[in-house]
């Protein structure tokens, strides 16, 4: 079977296990209506080498059985227009640390270890209903600077022609170090909740519900 079939075939269950999870009944339309999510920094570690495996399983990487260090998450959701309509074929970029804090870029200064079990980025189309999904796990913090400590999150990049391309940053609600954040406090204190999210509990794992609205030009 060709990769492009096994990555679909992934995609198809991962999407399916979201709604399962509960994304479908529970998590969709959260978004309030002409609220668009915050915009934020891209930062230094935007994934600048292709890979092969670059699907919405970020926790089984092509060529190894072992799983990743850390606790495994679904972050699934819904791409919205600023009318609350679903945004269909819209492509969803994440990229992000590993249990460690260790980015794969060469230009991550931290000393901490590279996990090669775990696949640092991955993207996802959304469906008919703006849906995307992606398996994952909980990053680690990291040193970003002399006495700052970035909070575990997860970058995204939103593409969809006839929008604004979308670059921000997700968060875990309850992480001590997000009211510290320099980045998390640059949005301001009515829109973190849109950024901040709070684990559900569901199996096989927890789910982080992140909506994600996008503005015309
Ligand atoms: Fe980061």
């Amino acid at each position: 079977m060709s990769n492009i079939n096994l990555n679909r075939r992934r995609t198809l269950k991962l999407g399916i296990f979201a709604a399962s999870a509960g994304v479908a009944s529970t998590g969709i339309a959260q978004a309030v209506c002409g609220d668009k999510t915050p915009v934020q920094p891209e930062g230094p570690f935007y994934p600048i080498q292709d890979q092969v495996d670059k699907d919405n399983d970020l926790v089984r990487v092509t060529g190894t059985s072992q799983a990743p260090k850390g606790d495994v998450i679904v972050v699934a959701g819904k791409v919205l227009d600023i009318d609350c309509a679903p945004v269909a074929g819209a492509l969803v970029e994440i990229w992000q640390a590993c249990a460690s804090g260790k980015y794969n870029h060469k230009n991550d200064p931290n000393a901490a270890e590279l996990d090669p079990n775990f696949q640092y980025w991955g993207q996802a189309v959304t469906d008919k209903d703006g849906l995307y999904s992606f398996r994952t796990i909980i990053p680690g913090a990291y040193p970003a600077d002399v006495g700052w400590i970035r909070p575990p999150h997860i970058h995204f990049k939103v593409a969809k022609r006839g929008y604004l391309e979308l670059i921000t940053q997700m968060y875990f609600a309850g992480n001590e170090l997000n009211d510290k954040d320099l980045i998390l406090k640059r949005v301001k204190a009515k829109d973190r909740s849109k950024v901040v999210i709070q684990l559900k509990q569901a199996n096989p794992h927890p789910i982080a519900v992140f909506d994600i609205t996008l503005e015309k030009p």
